[in-house]
């Protein structure tokens, strides 16, 4: 992935962390993610009164976007203002698998508080279980 993509990707999740919802932990985070007809769309973490309910960034992200019809993710950017290189939780990692790209993996990028830390699904959640295993 190019440095202005990374960087972009970055600026959109920044931004998504100022519409979290988290009376709770005061926690805010926010996702991005890198569709393949090269739109993004973000989301935030959402808490509730019943703490378990809460839905974190990169699931709120996902949701709406295959809401919307996507797919495939090609790259997903996570920024936590309160600590630097916040990376998805084991859940978020299980629910980003699923619509990893038929063709290859999902660029996962992590808020340094510089241009970013790339990683990737296939490091975050090696032999993972997904979709193919359900269709073989
Ligand atoms: N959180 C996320 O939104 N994404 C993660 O990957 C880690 C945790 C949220 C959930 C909760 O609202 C707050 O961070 C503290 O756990």
């Amino acid at each position: 992935m190019d440095s202005e993509t990374r960087r972009t990707l970055l600026d959109h999740a920044r931004r998504a962390a100022e519409n979290a919802y988290v009376p709770y932990s005061s926690f805010p985070v926010g996702a991005a993610l890198l569709l393949t007809d090269g739109s993004i769309i973000t989301g935030a973490n959402i808490e509730n009164a019943s703490y378990p309910l809460t839905i974190c960034a990169e699931r709120s992200a996902v949701a709406s976007a295959a809401s919307a019809g996507h797919r495939e993710i090609r790259a997903v950017a996570v920024s936590a203002p309160r600590s630097r290189g916040t990376s998805p939780c084991g859940a978020c990692r299980q629910v980003l698998n699923e619509f990893r790209p038929v063709d290859g993996d999902m660029a996962i990028i992590l808020d340094d508080g510089e241009d970013g830390f790339v990683t990737s699904i296939e490091e975050l959640l090696p032999r993972a279980f997904g979709p193919r295993n359900l269709a073989e």
